[in-house]
């Protein structure tokens, strides 16, 4: 959700900023804009549509920048996608220019008294509303200072970068509520959404704070308060390089991401399980987390999208198996429901970005009742951990294609590590069980690396399916939440088919009716309590002449007359199916979408980060 990139160093300045955007591309945008400071003041160019429309405008009519400039894709919020509304914004006399990425939420009233002290507007946008106060109140403080005053007076979430004429060697950048993070390379520094942006020059990166401005030039950094505060703070080195964040050969991101999918679940459980001795070792704040939870402990599991299905199944498996009460919510209900937490809930907040505004808005609920909060998240140094009192890191890499696919499965073998370490602190499971159940844990690469084999048959099936319209679904108990994932992975990569998962004992409660003659419907009939359950659910799909797509487990040979397509996975445990299933379902949805030409790293309409609500 918009990428801002900021930069201060040496010419080229222009392709800089333009490169850097380009790797932001991943978040989801609908118009791009560059500012830079150069003889003339500030020169703007914007564009609607992809970054390579503006790179084509400014290789129509160059344009310059000698040491400073700012960079912006927008995803609309206020105001349609036009030249007009896309970012950077100016003030009156076209002095100073920023991009935002967040929402003002008092805009209205801002603008108003704005346009009473004779501000000009252009746009329709709460951003520009920023530009104008700053410039107000820089007629009587120095920039720095006049930044501040500016920020104190929004409501809402900003990351900001602002460049001003009279001040040409500074950046000027803040946070509060939307990401933004500082890369200082070898006499330039950036300011950036994410860390790809900046990975090709430098990994020296420092993660902005909430309400923290940061002023930068090639000398150094200054990192405040709102106040005016000094902080200090070292930089970290980000351990993933460059290729981690680029295509590598393959056509899409999302492909290769799901391709990774041995390695980052690998990495998730390297430093953590030691199957042979029947160990599962966490970081001592997590170890110190978890060893204060009560005997009354219940969980309350709170994400969005993908992430709120790894919950799901995470439900599944704690109840079971460590007899952890669990209650899964979509943060975007939790934060605005009036839950029920004490001192006994732990709430486990679910995230691959880390910054999602609702995952966010009810961490803060939780910790304002008195909860405990766990983290489980992708993006290091991101909000959510920050805020938590806990986190365990899936270490899947940096996911850049707007669908999830390995942050997906590695929160799942979070998931599976913290639900067998709490059996086995509750003395839930046997020695013998638990070194059973961690081994096939540890064997999950491989058995990922095999899924992964029905690449070719899953495109046969594409084929055959790629014209339809409208899919189901359908799985039961640990496999429930893969039907709800299948389907949104091919719905939001393929926005002209229609997808829904259900469970699939509630078909008769209504949506069997739609069924007819070639409609697919996905089941996930997998080993498991519920598999001749799902058979039955299979044969009244087809007394319908629905056409039956069936992911089972491999060696079973009695499913084949019930499919009309079958692919198999691994057979192995009910606990771990759901990480398997997710292999031929990410790729269905990625081969069809393919198939309808559709833009499958950056789905229309939606962005990598939900960072507004
Ligand atoms: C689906 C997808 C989204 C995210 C959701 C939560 O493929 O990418 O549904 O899962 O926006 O995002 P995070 O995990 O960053 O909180």
């Amino acid at each position: 959700m918009c990428g801002i990139v900021g930069y201060v160093g040496k010419p080229p300045v222009v392709q800089t900023l333009l490169d850097c955007l380009g790797r932001l591309e991943y978040r989801g945008y609908d118009s791009a804009g560059i500012a830079v400071v150069n003889d003339k003041g500030i020169e703007i160019r914007k564009r609607v549509g992809k970054i390579k429309e503006l790179v084509a405008s400014i290789k129509q009519k160059p344009l310059d920048g000698e040491r400073l400039g700012i960079s912006h894709s927008r995803w609309a919020t206020h105001g349609e996608p036009t030249e007009v509304n896309a970012h950077p914004h100016l003030d009156c006399r076209g002095e100073l220019a920023l991009v935002h990425n967040g929402i003002v939420e008092n805009y209205a009233e801002l603008k108003a008294r704005l346009l009473g002290q004779g501000h000009r507007f252009r746009s329709q946008t709460d951003t520009e509303v920023i530009a104008h106060l700053v410039e107000e109140h820089a007629k009587r403080l120095p920039l720095a200072e006049a930044f501040r005053s500016a920020l104190k007076e929004l409501r809402g979430s900003y990351a900001l970068c602002l460049i001003a004429k009279r001040d040409p060697t500074h950046l000027y950048g803040a946070r509060a509520g939307s990401p933004l993070i500082v890369g200082l390379g070898k006499g330039e520094a950036f300011l950036a959404s994410d860390v790809p942006a900046v990975l090709a020059r430098t990994r020296r990166v420092i993660y902005l704070n909430e309400q923290e401005v940061v002023e930068l030039s090639t000398s150094g950094v200054k990192l405040t308060t709102l106040n005016g505060a000094p902080i200090t703070r070292k930089p970290s080195t980000v351990s993933w390089d460059l290729s981690a964040a680029q295509k590598e050969g393959y056509d899409h991101f999302m492909l290769k991401e799901i391709v990774e999918q041995p390695s980052a679940v690998e990495q998730t459980l390297c430093t953590r399980l030691d199957a042979a001795k029947g160990q599962i070792a966490f970081d001592r704040r997590t170890r110190t987390f978890l060893s204060r939870l009560t005997s009354q402990e219940k969980f309350v599991i709170i994400a969005c999208g993908t992430a709120y299905h790894a919950g799901l199944v995470g439900e599944y498996m704690l109840e079971e198996l460590a007899h952890v009460p669990v209650d899964v919510d979509l943060a975007s209900e939790f934060r605005y429901r009036a839950p029920m937490l004490d001192r006994d809930t732990t709430v486990i907040a679910i995230t691959q970005s880390g910054e999602t505004a609702d995952t966010l808005a009810g961490v803060r609920l939780a910790k304002e009742q008195g909860a405990k909060v766990l983290a489980i998240c992708n993006v290091m140094g991101s909000s959510i951990p920050r805020e938590a009192d806990a986190v365990i890191y899936t270490h899947a890499g940096p996911e850049i294609a707007v669908a999830s696919t390995k942050a997906y499965t590695s929160q799942l073998t979070v998931l599976y590590l913290l639900t067998l370490s709490l059996a086995k602190r509750r003395g839930l499971v046997t020695s013998a069980r638990l070194r059973e159940l961690l081994t096939t844990l540890g064997r999950l690469p491989k058995l990922i690396e095999r899924a992964l084999e029905v690449e070719p048959a899953i495109k046969r099936i594409a084929r055959r399916y790629a014209r339809a319209r409208d899919f189901y679904y359908l799985g039961r108990r640990y496999n429930f939440p893969s039907a709800l994932e299948g389907a949104l992975k091919l719905k939001e990569i393929c926005p002209r088919i229609h997808a829904e998962g259900y469970a699939a004992g509630e078909m008769k409660h209504g949506p069997i009716s739609l069924i007819r003659k070639g409609w697919p419907v996905v089941f996930l009939a997998t080993d498991s309590a519920v598999y001749e359950k799902v058979v039955s659910n299979i044969e009244e799909v087809r007394a319908r002449k629905g056409e039956c797509l069936i992911i089972a487990s491999e060696g079973d040979r009695a499913i084949r007359r019930h499919a009309d397509a079958l692919i198999t996975v691994p057979k192995t445990e009910e606990l771990f199916s759901p990480i398997l299933a997710a292999i031929p379902l990410q790729l269905l949805a990625y081969h069809i979408a393919r198939l309808n030409g559709c833009d499958i790293d950056q789905p229309p309409n939606l962005a990598k980060s939900v960072t507004v609500e």
